[in-house]
């Protein structure tokens, strides 16, 4: 992996999640649930609240201080140890902005208009977008260069991002006849790295889809979520026997690879359990794991949210610690860019 990828960089995992609204399964299965397993392997492991990711389109100040105590809480509720990884709040940490600032020199303006996620997130009136909004890869590079990381746990639909930051520290290094960053590897794993809406197959599990049925926030209780589960959208058919059988039932394939997540199984063990089997057996099935999985982690995020100064004492922490890693990595890019430090 990394290290063979990159050698003579230190193995650090980075992650982050922006607190842009209320977290859901998909944030869970996809990033949250992994962040905590990669703790204590053999690589320093640093996660983030991406609140200068979320100001890229309007945010209630009062409403996004809370959220990103929301999201912090949800990071340690899914097991993400404060002592064990640095774990902060990114605007806390002013590396971000500035190596975003020299990324947006080295990064191109067409790399930027050919994300899908700008494309989506601008929409039709594109002109109209915050000029942050286009820039957003560029900071996200940032956040992950800013510690050197070599590996990136996300869902399927950070790809594009990971890659536009390999291009990034590639040209970087490339303009600039060094190895001063990694080539990040991308960590997709697990049964669950794309989960799909509940209502539409073909569209993925959003907060900001306006249909709250489509989704499963983690501050459900566990009504909310059997119910969301016995409505989710499916077919008529009994499952088969292996994943081939659901090529062409995206709903389906969507609630076994949830299940299998959660569970942590395969999903061709999950089906070999219900087998010939229909939704009407399969989803109480389902409802029953997802509610034994996610009910202690709402609670625990209830138990952090009622103390809302430890949050920030352990943000400020992280940050501190944070900026201590990051701070003569950006130093240095400086020196090499030519930026005159004088300053003792
Ligand atoms: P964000 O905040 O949209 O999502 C956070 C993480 O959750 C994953 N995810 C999903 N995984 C599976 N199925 C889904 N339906 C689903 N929805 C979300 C995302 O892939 C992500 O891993 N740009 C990033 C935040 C970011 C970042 C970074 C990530 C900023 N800087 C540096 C990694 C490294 C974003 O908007 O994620």
């Amino acid at each position: 992996m990394s290290e063979t990828t990159n050698p003579g960089f230190t193995p650090r995992i980075f992650s982050g999640i922006q607190p842009s609204g209320g977290l859901t399964l998909g944030n869970y299965l996809g990033a949250l649930k992994r962040f905590a397993a990669l703790q204590g392997e053999q690589s320093e492991t640093i996660y983030c609240v991406v609140d200068m990711h979320a100001i890229t389109v309007w945010q209630d100040p009062e409403a996004l201080r809370m959220r990103t105590r929301e999201a912090a809480a949800a990071f340690m509720a899914s097991g993400v140890d404060p002592a064990q990884s640095v774990l902060f709040n990114q605007s806390q940490v002013t590396a971000h902005a500035e190596l975003a600032w020299l990324f947006n020199t080295v990064a191109r303006v067409g790399w930027m208009y050919r994300m899908t996620q700008f494309k989506d997130k601008a929409g039709k009136n594109s002109e109209n977008a915050s000029l942050g909004l286009l820039a957003y890869p560029a900071l996200m590079a940032a956040d992950i260069l800013a510690y050197q990381a070599t590996a990136v746990p996300v869902g399927e639909d950070q790809k594009q991002h990971l890659e536009l930051t390999r291009d990034i520290a590639t040209k970087f290094n490339h303009d600039y006849g060094v190895n001063h960053f990694p080539i990040t590897e991308p960590l997709i794993e697990g049964a669950a790295t794309r989960v799909m809406s509940l209502r539409d197959g073909s569209k993925k599990m959003s907060k900001s889809d306006p249909s709250d049925a489509s989704r499963i926030n983690l501050t459900d209780n566990a009504d909310a979520i059997a119910q969301k589960i016995r409505k989710a959208r499916t077919d008529a058919d009994p499952l088969p026997g292996t994943v081939e059988g659901l090529r062409d039932r995206p709903e389906a394939r969507n609630l076994i690879n949830i299940f299998a997540a959660l569970a942590d199984e395969s999903p061709d063990q999950v089906l070999s359990r219900f087998e010939g089997q229909g939704f009407g057996a399969f989803k109480p099935a389902l409802a029953e794991v997802a509610v034994a999985k996610l009910s202690p982690i709402t609670a625990k995020m209830a138990e952090f949210m009622d103390d809302p100064a430890e949050i920030d004492r352990i943000l400020g922490t992280g940050a501190e610690r944070a900026a201590a890693i990051a701070t003569p990595i950006l130093d240095r890019t400086k020196d090499i860019m030519g930026l005159l430090r004088s300053r003792p």
